[in-house]
Formats: C-alpha cells, structure tokens, sequence
C-alpha cells in the first residue's frame, strides 16, 4: 500500500470534496428527500449520494481495502485494511440547518484506526491524524486537554436514539456531571466531539450505543494528540462495543466515575 501520510492527504481533499457538497446542499434541502430510519433516525439523499461518491473515490485510492459504511452503499465487508464511513456526521443538525456536521473517515488495519479524517465543512475544520504521524487541524498540530479534574472540565456527549435497560443508570450519571462540571454538551456529531477532544475544546466526549462508523476516524485522532480512548470498562472495546470514552488527563477519573453508575 502507499504510505499513510500520502494516503492521509488524499482522503483530505476527498473529505473537502464531499463536505463542499454537503454544505452546497444544506440550504436548499429538499424536505420531500428525508426518510425516517427510525422515529427519531432521519436520513436524506445527501447522506446516500456523498456516500456513494465516497465509496467510489477511495476503491480507487486503496483497491484492497473493504468497507464499512453508514448507508450500506456496498457490501459490509472487512479485509485486512477496512475503510469505516460515515458520510455524514449530525444528520440531524444538517436537516435543520445547524452548521454542526461533518464527513467521517477511518481507515482500519484489523481492529485498529490507522488513518481518520474529520472536515466539518460549514465551520471549515480539517481534522486529521495518521498512526505515529500526530493529529491535526487545519494543518497545525493539535493536543487533548491537560485539566486534571472532572470539576475543571467541559464533556460531552450524546443521547442514544432507542430507550435502554441502564436508563436509570445513565441518568445518574448526567445528573451528576450536569452538577459538577463545568458544563455538558450534546453537540449532535459525536465525530466533532471527538475532534473537538483532539484539540482541546472539551475535556472529555463519552456516549452509549455508538456505531463504529460514527467513532473510527475520531479515535485515531484524540489518540494522537496524546488523548486516551476506552470502553465504560477501562478496556479497549470501544469501536464495535458501543461504550467510549475519549479525553485527555481527566478519561481515568471520567471512567471510574461511569463504571461506578453503570455497574452498579
Ligand atoms: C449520530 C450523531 C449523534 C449521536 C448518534 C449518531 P448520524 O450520527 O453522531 O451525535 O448521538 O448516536 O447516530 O446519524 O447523525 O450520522
Ligand atoms: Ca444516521
Ligand atoms: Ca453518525
Ligand atoms: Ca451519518
């Protein structure tokens, strides 16, 4: 394969490409063109068209790899090398005009992001990272929070669409942070949570029932700005396991914190 910085670059442009469209979209969205997936789980043409434009682009930039994507434009299919898309990130935010979405991509070697690339079009932020080659946004170089406590910390996160048997559990654990934080945030994208942990604007991002397609480029990229990622456990089942916590000096304390409700 070409090398990954190479490789980066190119996924770079292509995120642009799709986010520029996106964001060409937003403002004329025809209303007639959204689908429900769930009650709450919206979905439009935007998010199936980029998909198909990004399934098409990167066969060509890395023939071998497989994929995994949001809107099923190809076969699930995982090889060695595996691209994980989301192609639009915050549907729900784009559909009523909050400039809040972004395009996801990752790049898996077995179960590990190697390559994540994040571009919100409307705030025009490029978040990037390779394996070893740090992280990244708008080309300069980018690191986690250094707060050590949870009282000194902005989180965020988000609410699962579908009701749940740790219901109570969960929120206790809002209730507690909401009280003893500096403050929560739902932004609506988990994927610019993760970015917006990479560069230090929030403390820490956790959330329940995640998808890998809405986490996969975010983890590389809050890992190599030094953060630290993991599941409600303290392990590393976060990409498929739907529990992640991602952060910088405070994701230990955050997780004892979740484990302490959750487990309960
Ligand atoms: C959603 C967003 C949201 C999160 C949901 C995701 P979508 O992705 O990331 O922040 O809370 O769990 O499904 O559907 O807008 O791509
Ligand atoms: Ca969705
Ligand atoms: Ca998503
Ligand atoms: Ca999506």
């Amino acid at each position: 394969m070409k090398d990954l910085q190479t490789l980066r670059r190119e996924v770079e442009i292509l995120s642009q490409k799709a986010g520029a469209f996106m964001k060409s979209e937003c403002q004329k969205m025809d209303k007639n063109r959204i689908e429900k997936k769930g009650r709450n789980d919206l979905v439009s043409y935007v998010d199936k068209e980029t998909e198909k434009m990004l399934v098409k682009e990167l066969s060509a930039l890395f023939p071998e790899a497989g994929f995994i994507t949001e809107e099923g434009t190809t076969e699930q299919r995982k090889s060695t090398y595996t691209w994980v898309i989301d192609p639009l990130d915050g549907t729900t935010n784009f559909l009523h005009q909050l400039p809040l979405y972004c395009t996801s991509i990752g790049l898996l070697k077995g179960d590990q992001p190697i390559l994540g690339v994040i571009y919100a079009p409307e705030t025009d932020e490029l978040f990037s990272a390779h394996q070893g080659g740090g992280a990244t946004r708008n080309g300069k170089p980018i690191h986690v929070s250094e707060a050590e406590t949870i009282e000194d910390s902005l989180i965020a996160t988000g609410f699962p669409y579908q009701r749940f048997d740790k219901m109570d559990a969960y929120l206790q654990i809002l209730d507690h942070l909401m009280h003893n934080t500096h403050g929560l945030r739902r932004l609506g994208s988990a994927a610019i949570d993760l970015a917006y942990v990479a560069c230090g604007r929030f403390e820490a991002f956790y959330e329940y029932n995640l998808k890998p397609w809405d986490v996969a480029a975010g983890i590389i990229i809050v890992q190599e700005a030094g953060g630290k990622v993991i599941d409600f456990d303290g392990q590393d089942n976060f990409l498929f396991g739907k529990q992640l916590i991602a952060g910088g000096g405070i994701v230990g304390d955050l997780q004892q914190l979740i484990a302490s409700y959750w487990y309960k």
